[in-house]
């Protein structure tokens, strides 16, 4: 693997990164790939419940010429999803064409110097499933399982870091509470049944992983929250520490025996009170988050105590004017490896996202991307970095 001694750490004046840290950037399937037509979100799209997706980057057909960018930009690592509904469009139906196009996909990464950060499942599922009740349906478990098996089976050698599921908790606010994702549910009281489903599915993804491939690295991709107490007052130190184990650590603890290695994304920080919600740092980006750059410290310390290797695959910002993405970076990769210097076995940082991308029920205004995509003629355009 090659050590980062690049344009954009050099850029951001991150100094020379410890040897063998992975810094890179990293996208999903549905989100940039285009024509993600067996899946839940392409069939909600057609039925007018969320804005089309379309071609998105094309990144199925242009992946090579964008991971040679990540390269020419010094990255060493580059975090990819594989789309469930491509690999077995129809329950029991193993698609080989695109076993065979991810097989590609995951070499040119190599080819190009990159290690290998592989999502199994980011937010989408095949309609196959969706329509016989997606998380609801505990046999979901069981499905995830075996398509995580052909994944290892087919795929294995070609993948260093293997992620189970993306961000359970966000699939349980956004699917079944705000219903802003496909079911479109709001029902808390199927959160429960919902959760459980989802643990099971990773620790049959796992179970089915390491049986083929006893030494590979396997984690869930968590998406935490830095809360602070907006008074210091017992009342406010106890509703944050009380979210701050329901939303950070409750669901790692569930499954602490069925993961190598942990992902953690970190986009904002909350500040709570017994009054309401309420402001206090605000840094702003475009999608309204609150950004805070030390909560990434105390976040890695929080989940330190796991003692399992962090990657942290997801940081980023929405910031269309190309005016604050630099320094945010630079500030989240110093608390990065502040965390570490303090002991905390942070192997990596991801930077969300490599190109810009279909931002789920927002579309295409949101610009995440570290390079900039017009989504007429499919131009790349590196940002600010
Ligand atoms: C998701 C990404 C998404 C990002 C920004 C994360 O929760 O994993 O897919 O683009 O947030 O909204």
């Amino acid at each position: 693997m090659k050590t980062v001694t690049n344009t954009i750490s050099e850029k951001l004046f991150l100094g020379g990164l410890p040897e063998g840290f992975l810094f890179g950037a990293g996208v999903s399937g549905h989100q940039v790939e285009g024509g993600n037509v067996h899946s839940d979100w392409w069939y909600a799209e057609q039925q007018g419940q969320l804005p089309v997706s379309g071609v998105a980057a094309d990144f199925y057909n242009r992946y090579e010429t964008d991971f040679a960018l990540a390269a020419q930009m010094g990255f060493n690592v580059f975090r990819i999803a594989i789309e469930w509904s491509r690999i077995e469009p129809e329950e029991g139906k193993i698609d080989m064409e695109s076993v065979e196009h991810y097989r590609r996909m995951l070499q040119s990464i190599k080819r190009h110097g990159l290690v290998r950060m592989v999502t199994l499942q980011h937010f989408t599922l095949p309609q196959w499933v969706a329509a016989k009740g997606g998380w609801e349906n505990p046999d979901i478990a069981r499905w995830l399982g075996t398509y995580a098996g052909v994944v290892a089976e087919l795929l294995g050698e070609e993948i260093d870091i293997f992620f189970t599921i993306n961000e359970p908790e966000v699939v349980l606010l956004m699917s079944y509470v705000r219903g802003l994702h496909p079911p479109f549910k709001k029902n808390v009281f199927l959160v429960p049944r919902v959760l459980r489903n989802i643990l099971a599915s990773h620790r049959s993804m796992y179970e089915q992983v390491k049986k083929r491939l006893p030494s590979a690295q396997v984690g869930i991709v968590k998406n935490n929250v830095f809360y602070e107490p907006y008074y210091s007052t017992v009342f406010d130190r106890a509703v944050v520490r009380a979210l701050s184990y329901v939303g950070n650590e409750y669901i790692l603890e569930k499954i602490l025996d069925h993961l190598d290695i942990i992902g953690l994304n970190y986009y904002f920080f909350d500040s709570v009170s017994v009054r309401g919600r309420t402001t206090k740092k605000a840094c702003k980006n475009d999608m309204g988050w609150r950004t805070y750059p030390k909560g990434l410290y105390y976040l890695l310390k929080q989940i330190g105590k796991y003692k399992k290797p962090i990657y942290i695959t997801e940081n980023g910002i929405a910031n269309a004017r190309d005016d604050m993405r630099q320094r945010f970076i630079a500030e989240h990769v110093h608390w990065a490896l502040q965390a570490r210097k303090e002991g905390v076995d942070v192997r990596g940082y991801v930077y969300w996202s490599f190109l810009d991308t279909y931002e789920w029920h927002d579309g295409y205004g949101l610009k995440f991307g570290l390079v900039e995509v017009n989504f007429e003629t499919q131009m790349r355009r590196r940002r600010n970095v």
